[in-house]
């Protein structure tokens, strides 16, 4: 399976912004991209019909959205549903992320619900899960985690292609903080993402992809990306510089 390296640009870009650094990264890494990996940009649904139109025709190249609401459509203001970002061109969506779990008030429940739903409309999923830092202080690191995937993947078919479920652990404590979680702590909680995967899923679990994110930079990534049961890289700060991500992309 390709290692993906994912830009989520969170609430950052206005269009012409947006096109604009899918066209400088596009530049930057089409031709030197190494074999085995892909790159998907996560801009807001507002961005993604001009970072679809600015990657069409470039190979590696995919786009995801951030959010998604579980119902085909309604009267639910505000919210985008599965067939609207498939769409627009997206072919996969974040569910899970720390900033919509504690700022937004999303419940493990709802992230279950809006991850089955979302594959079986036909997006792919990348299911964020990860400990704060009074949780991880706690000892309850393996207790959180097995909590939000559990949760996370209740209604998922256990015959999901791999290709279509990602997993992201991403420590509260390191997203965005510049406090990027030690190779010990990524090697310790993607085994136990790992084992979790196993058991839920049987043999396929060791198929599916589990990214690290939390303060991944190009000085850090090369490192990250060899970690044993690391498949890619969830990028936030580091991806809105498209300079600054291509040297991710390309350690
Ligand atoms: P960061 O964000 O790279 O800025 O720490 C990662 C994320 O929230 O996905």
């Amino acid at each position: 399976m390709n290692k993906l390296f994912a830009a989520n640009w969170k609430m950052h870009k206005t269009t012409a912004e947006a096109r604009q650094s899918a066209s400088e990264l596009v530049g930057l890494v089409s031709g030197k991209l190494k074999a085995g990996r892909e790159v998907m940009i996560l801009p807001p649904f507002t961005a993604l019909a001009p970072v679809v139109e600015a990657l069409r025709g470039s190979a590696g190249f995919l786009v995801g959205a951030q959010n998604v609401y579980p119902q085909k459509q309604g009267a639910f203001t505000g919210e985008v549903s599965p067939g609207m970002l498939l769409d627009a061109g997206a072919s996969f969506v974040l569910t899970g992320h720390s900033e919509r779990r504690h700022v937004l008030g999303e419940t493990d429940d709802l992230v279950g619900t809006k991850t089955a739903f979302g594959l079986e409309s036909g997006l792919g999923v990348i299911l964020c899960v990860g400990e704060k830092l009074g949780e991880r202080k706690a000892g309850e690191l393996k207790a959180v985690l097995e909590r939000q995937i559990r949760a996370g993947l209740r209604d998922v078919p256990k015959d999901t292609p791999p290709a279509r479920l990602v997993l992201a652990y991403e420590p509260v404590w390191a997203i965005g903080t510049g406090e990027v979680a030690s190779p010990k702590d990524i090697l310790e909680a993607h085994a136990f993402v790992r084992h979790m995967l196993a058991e839920i899923f049987g043999p396929s679990g060791s198929e599916l992809r589990i990214l690290y994110g939390g303060s991944v930079k190009p000085d850090n990534a090369s490192e990250i990306i060899a970690l044993d049961n690391v498949d890619g890289v969830l990028v936030g700060g580091a991806s809105l510089k498209a300079d600054e991500f291509s040297r991710i992309v390309l350690a």
